[in-house]
């Protein structure tokens, strides 16, 4: 059974099929439109979302397919204490395949290892975001044309960003990339992340601390809101919120054909004055995820009938191991609040890792 927890969870010839697919999709709406006929969807959606749910849902309509689900962990049985594995030995009774959003870090992963159905993983907390991640890289694909030999700029909140961590994780497999992460100290790339980056010499990558020094070299300026919800301390939150806002005039150095993402929803960190730049992409972007999603689904349940096996196993190959002594040392992991296995991974640092979240063992 396949899913979609980590955006390395698909290979790169896996990822340019299914953005292969969502381009054919793009061109021929009507040849997919039963394409999903009789296949249910769930959709658990237990943190807000607008982009990533509705797309999901209109994604599956227009294959043809039925969606169930909830948008709000209260309505359902989450609210009683339910804990997420029991939830999707529950709904497999009742649907074909689950996207899943949560704010606890790894509760995809931990799905997956229950629900018998595949599971994709929508966001968990501020670990990983992968179908936005396809998102970006089928807007990257229509707009420039290529990945190789792109310099991205990261700007915002780089500590909480799931969707930063997830396509700097992808474009580290393609060749010639150079990432620049613009960020206050307060909201730099997590230790794991930096540590990852450093030991991949396929990936160039540096710090600053504004997007004017570096805007001239840009290919891609990829946007991020600060995440109030995910602050356990208001005034941090203050400090930083309005660290970086771009506006035309900011944009007056940057390449004429450097594109503009965000994941949305923004705040204030681009202005209005800025969406008629042919070079912000971010409503497109949005566009693009619905169709990249149409081809997830359809790929990931072809893949549950063929039963097409793993060829990364995240969790269960030789290098992890279950243990009764070590704990995360993250509180917004999934391991910290329901009785699941605690898994762990010896990381490039040297360090034992959770394999729900990726921070470090204590
Ligand atoms: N980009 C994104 O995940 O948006 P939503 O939170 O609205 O789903």
């Amino acid at each position: 059974m396949r899913h979609l927890i980590d955006p390395t969870d698909l290979t790169v010839k896996e990822i340019d099929e299914i953005l292969a697919l969502a381009e054919d999709i793009i061109a021929n709406r009507a040849k997919y439109s039963e394409a999903l006929k009789g296949k249910k969807l769930a959709t658990l959606f237990y943190e807000p979302s607008t982009r990533t749910r509705l797309s999901f849902t209109s994604a599956m309509l227009e294959l043809g397919g039925q969606v169930i689900g909830f948008s709000d962990a209260n309505s359902s049985s989450a609210f009683k204490g339910e804990t997420v594995a029991d939830t999707v030995r529950v709904i497999r009774c009742f649907a074909d395949i689950i996207a899943m959003r949560h704010y606890k870090e790894g509760a995809p992963l931990v799905a997956s290892q229950y629900a018998g159905i595949p599971v994709i993983n929508a966001g968990d907390g501020s670990h990983a975001h992968p179908t936005q991640t396809l998102t970006d890289l089928l807007t990257i694909k229509r707009e420039k044309g290529h990945f190789d030999n792109l310099t991205v700029g990261f700007c915002g909140d780089l500590k909480f960003g799931r969707t930063v961590h997830s396509l700097i994780k992808a474009l580290s497999r393609y060749t010639g990339i150079k990432v620049i992460l613009i960020s206050p100290e307060e909201l730099r790339l997590p230790d794991y992340m930096l540590h990852e980056m450093a030991d991949n010499s396929n990936l160039e990558f540096r710090e600053v601390r504004t997007m004017e020094e570096v805007m001239p070299e840009l290919d891609v300026l990829y946007m991020t809101r600060v995440q109030k919800e995910r602050f356990l301390d208001d005034e941090e939150f203050d400090r930083v919120k309005d660290s970086f806002v771009l506006d035309p005039e900011k944009l007056l150095s940057a390449k004429k054909d450097m594109i503009i993402l965000h994941p949305l929803p923004r705040i204030n960190e681009i202005t209005r004055s800025v969406d008629n730049d042919p070079r912000a992409a971010y409503f497109r972007q949005v566009e693009n995820g619905k169709f990249v999603r149409m081809a997830l689904i359809y790929t990931l349940l072809k893949w549950a009938d063929e039963n097409k096996p793993f060829e990364h196993t995240p969790v269960f190959n030789e290098e992890y191991v279950i243990s009764d002594d070590l704990r995360c040392g993250n509180h917004s992991c999934i391991s910290t609040t329901e009785d699941v296995d605690h898994i762990f991974r010896k990381g490039s640092d040297g360090m034992c890792r959770c394999a729900y979240c990726e921070a470090k063992a204590k």
